[in-house]
């Protein structure tokens, strides 16, 4: 096992109303002016916008208000966003919504102390020294935000997707109600879990030896993704399956599952070129992408992809032929994808082939910077996945 530093500040107020101690949340880590940031209106539909507004005015404190984000969050908004809280003199970031109203938020609150612009965090020209604090009100069991320091932001003039990390912008509370994602369309329900998949999958997948705890920990995420979404999906008010959706997306991806350990994230990292250049849900993006990275990069080390199939997937271990067992671990992860309504290929999501060589560009991928730590990928390589997933 590594070396590793783990460190998750984050509060999580977990369960059925919690929605109403948001005041009191914003109060103690210090809050007196609030940025309520949200998206295109759902959280407005269900009630939870009233709900939030209430319990912050119950506590005293004064809000003012910035909707708008839309999936894949752009970069326009953020700038306006600083630019509100400069002038109300804002103090705390509140995003009501799923990882794009909250990766948003981190933006903000990153830009408002920043004295340059604030894309200088995303294209690696500065690292964020100070943030006000955010808080969270999660709504969608999916990118992991809720208690992670990254943020995914678009840059609008040249649809660059990037990210950011730092410890200073993981949230200082989330509060975690498994109600409020019952309004979920399947869809993004799906998306979602493929998302949580995909944060397991990135770190499961490894160079590094005796790392037994975390391999577990890993099996056991992907497993109850795989048993909770098709009761979701089935009976979509199904409070503990979602509760467990839920809780699995946050330990995905804070890093407990992935200390000690070499980490990938070169799917991800292919994905963010198709969402980018697309706008398509970042889970329908891995759910191509993660199966042909898998099939690319397979003969690797075949026995940790039949560790796979066997832990996971529940196949039988063909000892006699490894490879055999790790290809069907991946049959059924696109056959699990495909039960669960998520495409597998560039027609699936409106993706060209013709684009295959702009996006290997964009991903910046050359000789001296590649792709990846469990196979390191450069520019062929990126391109041969993408053509692996047609
Ligand atoms: O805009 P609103 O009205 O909020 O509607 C949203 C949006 O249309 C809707 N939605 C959310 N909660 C709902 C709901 N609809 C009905 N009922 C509810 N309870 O769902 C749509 C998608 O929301 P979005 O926030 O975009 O989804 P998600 O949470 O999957 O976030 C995706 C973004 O997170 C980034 C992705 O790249 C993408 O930009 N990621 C962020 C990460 C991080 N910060 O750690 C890691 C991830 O790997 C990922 O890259
Ligand atoms: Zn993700």
């Amino acid at each position: 096992m590594n070396n590793f530093t783990f460190f998750s500040p984050t509060c999580f107020e977990f369960g059925r109303d919690t929605e109403s101690r948001t005041g009191a949340l914003v109060k103690r880590f210090g809050g007196s002016k609030v940025l309520i940031h949200y998206g295109s209106g759902s959280v407005i539909r269900s009630g939870l916008m009233n709900r939030v507004q209430s319990s912050l005015q119950a506590s005293g404190l004064d809000c003012v208000l910035l909707g708008g984000v839309q999936p894949n969050p752009r970069s326009g908004l953020v700038y306006e966003g600083i630019e509100i809280c400069r002038r109300e003199g804002v103090d705390f970031v509140l995003a009501i919504g799923g990882g794009s109203t909250i990766d948003s938020a981190k933006a903000i609150a990153a830009g408002v102390p920043h004295m340059g612009d604030f894309w200088e965090f995303f294209s690696g020209k500065a690292v964020i020294g100070k943030a006000i604090p955010v808080g969270v009100v999660l709504t969608l069991a999916a990118a992991g935000s809720e208690g992670s320091g990254v943020s995914v932001i678009t840059r609008e003039q040249d649809s660059l997707k990037r990210a950011t990390y730092s410890d200073l912008i993981k949230p200082v509370f989330a509060i975690m109600n498994p109600a409020l994602t019952c309004t979920l369309p399947p869809y993004q329900t799906a998306c979602g879990a493929m998302d949580i998949m995909a944060h397991v999958m990135e770190r499961y997948f490894t160079n590094t030896p005796d790392v037994e705890l975390t391999d577990r920990l890993c099996e056991a995420v992907l497993t109850t993704i795989i048993e909770q979404v098709p009761r979701v999906l089935s009976h979509p008010d199904d409070y503990n399956a979602r509760a467990n959706i839920m809780w699995a997306g946050m330990l995905a991806h804070n890093d407990i599952c992935g200390a000690g350990r070499d980490q990938d994230w070169a799917s991800h990292k292919i994905e963010h070129e198709l969402s980018a250049l697309y706008d398509v849900a970042h889970g329908a993006g891995l759910a191509v992408i993660f199966p042909a990275w898998m099939k690319y990069v397979l003969e690797h080390n075949p026995m940790r992809f039949a560790r796979f199939a066997v832990k996971v997937w529940g196949c039988d271990m063909d000892y006699m032929n490894p490879l055999r067992t790790a290809r069907e671990g991946i049959s059924r992860l696109e056959a699990f994808i495909t039960s669960i309504g998520l495409p597998l290929n560039f027609a699936g999501i409106g993706a060209r082939e013709a684009d295959i060589e702009y996006m290997v560009r964009t991903s910046g991928v050359n000789e001296n910077f590649k792709l990846g730590s469990y196979v390191s990928l450069g520019a062929a390589d990126v391109a041969a996945i993408y053509r692996l997933a047609l």
